[in-house]
């Protein structure tokens, strides 16, 4: 007898327990009584929400000048409708993964901010809610942002563009609605990943008021993310292949000024490489006016270039000068021989020479000297200008 009451004890105990657990979510949160229109606490002052930000990936795209952004965004907000006396549930937080057709996220005042000057409709995916007994509400979305970021173009691909991300409410003024980075630090992006030949310097979280139309002001959470190119890609890809290609026109000085059809063509072939070069920085940047870094490099090698094709040229002109009582070249000269840089020019015994092959020795010894030098001096003046 007395073993069967204290199983009938047992069994209402455990369904009194059952029960309990057994409250939906909806009577826990008195969702019926609940006014969604209402921003929370509409009576004493703005809504203060709490944002932080952990950015998961990052892409840099170039050609249409935009910053992808993807990361979880983080909002705290205090809704005292919501709290609920914890102990008579026994649960001191609900949560609720809140898909698309989630009752309670439809019932419930969520804030609503969103990028300003966004490009695309901000994705965002999965989403989740935490409410505590106290009515702090911890709302979790997965997002994707594109916002504008201009290429700081003039100094492409060497510098850093500062690129900035505006969140801010769709309506509420700032007296209504009070968004403020929290957290430390507000905006995690310790696990980043960024598009290739980029990383990130700086990432810097300020608040300012906006000017909202009609004179109006909200506020909006800013957020300064840094993007750095690796500057050894454009080292690796352009500049070394470009200073190569200049070494090889000055070699056209080092061959004998009757060698012209070498002269040229040396100097042809490393015109061509190097537009190739000039034109292929292009093709991942917007066609704007800007001049950038890198065009300014290339161009210039391409000035150089040409400068040593047009004095292969002037030399041969200047050998061919007619002059009285020319005679045949002498056999031992061979178009391809190098001379020796700061040897005297044979030309004493060559009995041949007239005074306008001198002027063209002459003319090349001079180059031979200032090429380099010009070419060594724009480096200097260009890599202090851009660094
Ligand atoms: C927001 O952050 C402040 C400062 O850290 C904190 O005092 C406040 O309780 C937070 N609010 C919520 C709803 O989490």
């Amino acid at each position: 007898m007395e073993k069967s009451v204290f199983l009938w004890f047992a069994l209402l105990a455990w369904a009194g327990v059952a029960s309990g657990l057994e409250v939906s979510v909806k009577d826990i949160l008195k969702v019926d009584e609940y006014d969604r229109d209402h921003r929370p606490n509409y009576l004493g002052g703005p809504t203060k929400v709490n944002v932080s930000l952990v950015i998961h990936s990052l892409i840099v795209d170039e050609s249409r000048q935009l910053l992808e952004l993807s990361g979880d965004l983080i909002q705290e907000w205090r809704d005292d409708n919501v709290a609920f006396a914890g102990g008579s549930y026994r649960i001191n937080s609900v949560q609720v993964p809140a898909t698309a057709n989630s009752a309670i996220k439809e019932s419930l005042w969520l804030p609503d901010l969103h990028v300003s000057r966004q490009v695309f409709p901000t994705k965002s995916g999965a989403d989740f809610l935490r409410i505590d007994s106290a009515g702090r509400i911890a709302w979790t979305q997965k997002v994707h942002f594109s916002f504008p970021c201009k290429l700081n173009l003039k100094s492409y691909p060497l510098r850093s563009h500062p690129c900035t991300l505006r969140l801010e409410s769709v309506g509420y003024l700032s007296d209504e609605m009070e968004p403020e980075w929290n957290g430390d630090p507000p905006v995690v992006y310790s696990s980043v990943v960024v598009s290739h030949g980029y990383s990130i310097a700086k990432v810097d979280p300020t608040s300012k008021i906006s000017l909202a139309p009609g004179h109006k002001t909200k506020r909006q959470l800013q957020l300064m993310i840094e993007v750095a190119p690796r500057s050894g890609w454009a080292v690796k890809h352009t500049v070394i292949p470009m200073v190569a290609t200049v070494t090889t026109a000055y070699l056209a000085f080092f061959i004998n000024i009757r060698g012209v059809c070498a002269r040229v063509i040396i100097c042809m072939l490393s015109l061509v490489t190097a537009a190739i070069f000039h034109e292929s920085t292009y093709r991942k940047v917007p066609p704007a006016h800007d001049t950038m870094a890198i065009e300014v490099f290339t161009g210039t090698c391409l000035a150089f270039i040409f400068v040593a094709a047009v004095e292969s040229v002037v030399v041969d002109v200047l050998g061919h000068f007619p002059t009285k009582g020319r005679q045949p070249l002498s056999p031992k000269r061979n178009s391809f021989a190098l001379e020796p840089l700061f040897s005297q020019p044979d030309l004493t015994d060559d009995h041949a020479s007239s005074r306008g092959q001198v002027a063209a020795i002459w003319l090349d010894r001079c180059f031979r000297v200032l090429y380099p030098a010009g070419f060594l001096a724009f480096n200097a003046v260009y890599w202090v200008v851009y660094n």
